[in-house]
């Protein structure tokens, strides 16, 4: 049967099939390019010409929330004086009301405000590339696919959901926000969001990440936003670390406390997420919705969906909508989350509720968790260095709708270079996770003479990253590999469960 595509009007002479191909619409010479179709009863001509012009979709007008088809809902987050399910006014000092209400959601779908749209317009759609080169390198039969969110002015997936959440609260008056960063990837793409909507955004940033990369720091503050190394002397929970470690290399679960304290001490101040909570995942179904329309344009389906997890907002962003197709039995497609081996949250975590900070002061959710205390080594994926994964991936994970596995960072980079050899693109070292295992993947097919379609979310670029790659290329690249639960200070895996039990008996005991 017959297919047809939408191109625009440049790409086609770039294209000549022989056949029956057929293009339909205006090629007139001077004038602003149209859209055109391509009609050709052979598939692989339809893929052949979408590669070149990708982004010939519109941008979807609606988030996808996948907890409406959820066959369990997932357990609710509980306070953490009372452990009663959290009630909206709980979380009114941190968050605006859209967003609390996006939060706890069960509608399926929310309208994307016209003014976020204008402002996705920047980078979206965002395109969806076939690594034909990388194939080639990796002699693999697989047809290996990426959607590329580096295209941003962050240069990543973050912006997809910064760009809402200060537009949320900007509706609100709200003048002032805070937030925590990791790799300074969600910290630049709030500041670049507060810039366009006028609101103030102070920064904490993860230590070991602050000391390797000044120029996230700078772009920060490019975008007008102040930032402090964390842990930091401004906090009460900055200035307890530091007082047991003086070296502290930092990670989230502490830089959240030190936003948090801020938001909550202050009423003219509200906090920002930039992984972990539904409304944050909802937001980046964006990209995930844009990908069916892509792929469904060359008609092809995806066997297999892998992406890096940190919170797990860029791998939901890329897999819930396809988990959707999935649950209405449309598709079968295997789905990966890729973690670091030395931060294995999903593979290596225990799934029960943990706060979601060091200092214990966000509500308690349930999750797969190494320990709120625990302090991950600082490997370069300063963006996948969070004890815990975000509730909904982790009950997605427990219904069994996807699979995780963990790889030690110099595999990854291994498969960074690869990559940028051959498609030219460097990426950030948090998406080389996904990369790394699009890889070993591509060599099992080369294996079995089996041509999956690989799906990949590469959700960032590391321009900024580059000493990462210098340690890599000069051979000092170590892998740092998880080496045990370390729940606080001279406690065990036993003394952290002992300590879950106990608090779940508490919460049974207050029902
Ligand atoms: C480029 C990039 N990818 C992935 C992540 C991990 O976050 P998430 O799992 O929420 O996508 C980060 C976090 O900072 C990041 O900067």
């Amino acid at each position: 049967m017959a297919q047809s595509i939408f191109l625009s009007h440049s790409v086609k002479p770039q294209f000549s099939f022989p056949g029956d191909e057929q293009w339909q619409g205006c090629f007139a010479p001077n004038k602003r390019p149209l859209n055109v179709r391509f009609i050709s009863n052979s598939k692989a001509a339809i893929r052949e010409a979408y590669t070149g012009d990708s982004r010939a979709i519109e941008i979807p007008r609606q988030w996808y929330n996948l907890i409406a088809d959820l066959p369990v809902k997932p357990p609710p987050p509980l306070h953490p004086k009372t452990f009663e399910p959290v009630k909206p006014e709980d979380l009114s000092p941190l968050f605006p009301d859209e967003l609390i209400k996006q939060e706890a959601t069960g509608e399926r779908y929310i309208d994307i405000p016209e003014e976020v749209i204008d402002v996705y317009r920047l980078w979206r759609p965002t395109p969806l590339i076939r690594a034909k080169r990388l194939e080639k390198l990796l002699d693999t039969p697989a047809r290996i696919y990426y959607k590329y969110e580096g295209g941003s002015p962050a240069g990543s997936h973050k912006p997809n959901t910064a760009v809402p959440q200060v537009w949320y609260n900007a509706q609100q008056g709200v003048k002032n926000v805070v937030t925590e960063t990791g790799a300074g990837q969600w910290g630049s793409s709030l500041a670049f969001a507060c810039s366009l909507f006028g609101l103030n955004c102070e920064v904490w940033q993860v230590r070991a990440s602050y000391d390797q990369k000044p120029y996230r720091k700078l772009m920060m503050q490019t975008w007008g936003a102040k930032v402090h190394p964390s842990p930091s002397t401004i906090t009460e929970a900055g200035r307890r670390i530091l007082e047991k470690d003086a070296s502290s290399p930092g990670s989230l679960g502490i830089a959240i406390s030190e936003a948090v304290e801020v938001a909550a001490k202050n009423a003219d101040t509200k906090y920002c997420l930039g992984s972990v909570l539904n409304h944050v995942l909802l937001h980046q179904t964006v990209i995930g919705e844009e990908c069916i329309k892509q792929m469904e344009a060359i008609g092809e389906t995806p066997d297999v969906i892998i992406g890096c997890t940190g919170g797990g907002s860029n791998f939901a962003g890329l897999a819930f909508p396809f988990i959707r197709e999935k649950l209405d039995g449309k598709i079968n497609p295997l789905i990966r989350a890729v973690e670091p081996a030395a931060c294995p949250s999903l593979t290596k975590g225990i799934y029960a509720y943990d706060y979601g900070d060091t200092a214990g002061m966000t509500p308690l959710m349930k999750m797969h968790t190494l320990g709120h205390d625990f302090i991950p080594d600082p490997i370069h994926a300063g963006g996948l260095r969070y004890h815990g994964m975000a509730p909904l991936i982790s009950h997605v994970y427990e219904l069994g709708f996807m699979e995780a596995i963990s790889i030690a960072q110099t595999e990854c980079f291994a498969g960074a270079i690869q990559f940028a050899r051959s498609e030219g693109l460097i990426p950030a070292p948090e998406p080389t996770h996904a990369i790394a295992a699009t890889i070993r993947e591509a060599l099992r097919c080369k294996e079995s003479g089996e041509s999956k379609v690989i799906l990949m979310a590469m959700c960032g670029h590391g321009h900024f990253d580059l000493p990462a790659y210098d340690k890599y290329l000069q051979g000092s690249l170590v892998d740092l590999s998880f080496s045990g639960w370390a729940f606080g200070s001279g406690s065990s895996v036993s003394d952290y469960s002992d300590r879950v039990v106990r608090v779940i008996n508490r919460i049974r005991l207050l029902r």
